[in-house]
């Protein structure tokens, strides 16, 4: 029996094992994915675990992505260039730390069909994920990528990996074609994000990266202004598709029955 797990703290409203358990099911895999609250100290042991082989692959959630690092032994060019890990896996007796935020942002924009080419996107926020939606977006020809974040030095360092990025305060807001929320504010009901909306033309596409609640009043608002909404339901499906698919050597489906397991839950 293989065994896989995710870790982040807190973890108890992950639907990683939800999605992950249901695949390895349909497709008659041995193996079980469960999830574990793991602190800083723990996450030498955590990697020690799947180099002995009592482990066959881990996901890393919040706020481990970037703390787990020093205990991997090679990052794919995708972790390196976003410090962040949230995948791990063994070749070749190494420990590889690498990034499928990225892509599954990437598949999640390509299924939408939204074509970006020439096209102004705005992230707010500079936390964790950030550096994985600007590294996907650089390859959508898009005309300007923006970050926006409270505390502005952090843009900054955000800036130093990818220096195509312009930075700009919450208060320049502009016409975006794409604005995406990629901060925690909206994880709580009551969140709200201060959008300038009579800076902006119509259906324009809002995006937040966030899933549960499936509407955040930053969509929500977005809606009642005409425009396009996407929650980061299908981010998260493709990501843990693309860690799936390293681990078993088998791409699991996508389907109608999948997407309605999670959303009820
Ligand atoms: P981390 O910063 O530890 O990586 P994160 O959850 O990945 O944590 O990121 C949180 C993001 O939400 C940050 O961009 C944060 O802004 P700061 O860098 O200024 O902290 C943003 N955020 C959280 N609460 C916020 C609030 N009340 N107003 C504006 N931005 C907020």
């Amino acid at each position: 029996m293989k065994k896989y797990i995710v870790i982040g703290n807190p973890i108890e409203h992950s639907l990683s094992p939800k999605l992950h358990n249901f695949w390895i099911r349909s497709n008659n895999i041995k193996a079980i994915y469960s999830k574990e609250k793991v602190l800083k100290n723990d996450l030498e042991n955590i990697v020690d675990e799947l180099r002995k082989k009592k482990l066959d692959g881990i996901n890393v959630t919040v706020p481990h992505k970037t703390e787990i690092i020093p205990y991997v032994d090679e990052l794919t060019n995708e972790a390196q260039c976003t410090e962040s890990v949230n995948t791990i896996f063994e070749r070749n007796s190494k420990i590889i730390g690498h990034n499928t935020d990225i892509a599954g942002f990437d598949l999640s924009l390509r299924q939408s069909k939204l074509n970006l080419k020439n096209k102004k996107v705005l992230i707010l926020g500079a936390g964790g994920v950030s550096p994985s939606l600007i590294y996907a977006l650089k390859n959508h020809k898009t005309q300007e990528i923006v970050i926006s974040n409270r505390t502005y030095s952090k843009a900054e360092d955000v800036k130093k990996k990818f220096n195509e990025v312009k930075i700009i305060k919450w208060e320049e807001f502009y016409d975006f074609d794409l604005v995406i929320n990629a901060t925690s504010l909206g994880l709580n009901l009551e969140d709200k994000i201060k959008i300038d909306h009579s800076k902006l033309t119509p259906n324009k596409v809002f995006y937040d990266v966030i899933y549960n609640p499936a509407e955040t009043n930053f969509l929500r608002e977005a809606k009642i202004n005409n425009h396009k909404t996407q929650n980061g339901m299908m981010m998260f499906i493709y990501q843990a598709h693309q860690a799936f698919t390293i681990w078993h050597n088998i791409m699991p489906k996508i389907d109608d029955k999948l997407t309605e397991l999670l959303i009820n839950e």
